[in-house]
């Protein structure tokens, strides 16, 4: 018990430092995606030329506080995502080995389904833990966007006067309801679903290639390189459904009829790359994110393993 909440509030820390250090890029990002919205190339508007251009132009017109906006429902979004993959990963897990491996292994030896690893089931309950934490943070994740897209200087998008975070949430739900906090939740959920799931897989790949091509021994510049193999494809996969998700969640009125109309007029009217609008403002906020997770994950892992081989008798890692 005490272990999980450790690893809760480390992992918290962990994930509100490195949005903050990236936040800036995230709201780049956003406004990139939604610039030139059913435009045909030609006509758009290019307020922000790119990620370096869109940092320093909001610098120059909105200061700090214009690249931070809504860092606070960042934070909310990330401890409740950090809460969400912590609290239902192990549960789903158990749940999901005993439903298919109770034929493989003897049916009532309890516990070994439950410490029983298997790559896919755990890269399922990864992704579905980290879908639970994306629908219960969708909310905070759409207020954000409407933070992060106002702009009193250069705005693109629904100008939504928000005072903040919780002024926000309260000015949505009262104009529209619980379906007004939740417009959106399905590209959120399918971007969180691609993300998780290609993550950790990327990852091992990449590390196996990089030692049996170029002969790389296991260590840091490993996981360095490995990592960033895995962020770049997690950003590949992962921007698509982003870029819908930003449109879904700048709409107050009913511009789409869902996540796929969206898809398909964004794709018809700026062509099959504007998905791919605001790409490397994303890979400027996920590399760093996935090297620091995944490299830090190697070190706890590590340690881990060192303090097992001392502290636990072969007898029970035997049971492991
Ligand atoms: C944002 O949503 C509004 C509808 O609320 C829509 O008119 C507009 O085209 C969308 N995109 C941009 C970039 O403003």
């Amino acid at each position: 018990m005490s272990t999980t909440i450790g690893s809760f509030i480390a992992g918290g820390i962990a994930a509100c430092g490195a949005v903050t250090v990236t936040h800036s890029f995230e709201t780049v990002k956003i406004r990139l995606q939604l610039q030139g919205e059913l435009q045909a190339k030609r006509d758009a508007p290019r307020l922000y030329r790119g990620v370096l251009h869109g940092v320093s132009v909001i610098y120059k017109n909105e200061g700090m506080r214009g690249l931070l906006r809504g860092l606070n429902c960042a934070y909310i979004y990330q401890i409740m995502l950090n809460g969400c993959r912590l609290g239902f990963y192990d549960p789903i897990r158990t749940h999901l080995n005993s439903l298919y491996l109770t034929r493989s292994l003897s049916a009532h030896t309890d516990p070994h389904i439950q410490q029983h690893q298997s790559v896919p089931i755990n890269i399922i309950s990864g992704a579905s833990s980290g879908i639970l934490g994306a629908f219960a943070g969708s909310p905070f994740f759409l207020v954000k966007t409407r933070l992060q897209s106002y702009s009193p200087f250069l705005p693109v998008g629904t100008q939504h006067k928000y005072k903040g975070a919780s002024d926000g949430l309260s000015q949505i739900y009262k104009t529209e309801g619980t379906k007004g906090l939740y417009r959106g939740v399905f590209p959120a959920m399918v971007r969180t679903a691609f993300g998780s799931s290609v993550q950790l897989p990327t990852y091992f790949l990449a590390k196996r290639r990089l030692v049996n091509w170029f002969g790389m021994e296991d260590g840091t510049p490993l996981h360095l390189l490995s990592s960033t193999c895995s962020g770049f494809v997690v950003c590949v996969f992962m921007h698509p459904p982003d870029t819908v998700m930003a449109r879904m969640y700048n709409q107050t009125g009913n511009l789409y009829s869902g996540a796929f109309d969206c898809l398909y007029r964004t794709v018809k009217t700026e062509g099959i790359l504007a998905v791919y609008k605001g790409f490397f403002a994303h890979l400027a906020r996920i590399l760093p994110h996935t090297i620091l997770t995944l490299t830090l994950a190697e070190q706890t892992n590590r340690l881990m393993r060192r303090f097992e081989d001392r502290v636990l008798p072969d007898r029970v890692k035997g049971g492991i």
